[in-house]
């Protein structure tokens, strides 16, 4: 099996110690790709929206965003990991998912997405890991992956892994073991199946898609929905 890891910061601190005992179990039984943040994506989206109206290949940073895409395609499990940064995701990892802004939905999602499974790692000092956490769900949830599990730790202690009192690495560490231990019993041969929510997305987005073709059948997002047959029978979940 595939697992992509974006981290969304690049310091070897308390997210990177949980990210690693999470991925613990899977190595030398997955070939595990990751990408860490600013340094792989080190841009800003400008806002040109080359990507959405002509073809993200344009894009001022596509060589980094097109590597990380090709990783995240081919990935049986993604994991995203972010500390609270005051309440949020890390700045490195917004400035990276905006970048994937014409995956959306509404836009051109890609179809390896729907049937993927997902992991996100959050922790914080008090409060803002859940914040965090749905920063990157959003994201996720709107390029079509219906499978999306968290974890989040509230540290309330020292900031520094070594300084945490050992009871509370423990947990921690255990609670990461367990959720290993769950996703690498599945069974990455199977899709996971596609929920409510993310299916009536898509035909909210369908009909949208089909009026804009109507007005120019030359718009690139309907082009696409076309394309893939999605305006036709087709469905990115079959
Ligand atoms: C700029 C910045 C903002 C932070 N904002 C929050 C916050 O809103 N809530 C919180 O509980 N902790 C906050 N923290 C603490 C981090 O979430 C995290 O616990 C700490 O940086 C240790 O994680 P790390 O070693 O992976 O960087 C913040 C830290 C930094 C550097």
């Amino acid at each position: 099996m595939k697992i992509t890891v974006i981290n969304g910061t690049e310091k070897k601190g308390v997210t990177y110690k949980l990210k690693e005992i999470f991925l613990e179990p899977f190595k030398g039984k997955a070939e595990i790709t990751e990408f860490y943040l600013p340094r792989d994506c080190p841009s800003f989206c400008s806002g040109c929206t080359t990507c959405f109206l002509k073809d993200q290949h344009l894009c001022k940073d596509a060589e980094y965003i097109q590597k990380i895409e090709k990783a995240l395609l081919e990935a049986d499990l993604l994991v995203f990991t972010s500390p609270a940064y005051v309440f949020h995701a890390t700045g490195a990892m917004k400035a990276m998912l905006d970048h994937f802004g014409y995956r959306w939905m509404p836009h051109r999602p890609a179809k390896e997405m729907f049937g993927k499974r997902a992991f996100i790692i959050t922790q914080c000092l008090g409060a803002g890991g859940n914040s965090t956490a749905k920063d990157i769900k959003d994201s996720l949830s709107w390029w079509g992956v219906s499978y999306i599990r968290k974890r989040s730790f509230r540290l309330m202690s020292d900031i520094k892994w070594d300084k945490i009192p050992e009871k509370n690495r423990a947990k921690m560490t255990s609670s990461l073991t367990k959720d290993a231990t769950r996703f690498l019993a599945m069974d990455y041969s199977k899709k996971t199946g596609t929920n409510l929510i993310t299916k009536c997305k898509f035909y909210a987005v369908r009909m949208l898609q089909t009026d804009l073709g109507k007005a120019d059948p030359e718009y690139t997002d309907y082009k696409y929905w076309k394309e893939n047959g999605w305006i036709d029978g087709v469905r990115p979940w079959k």
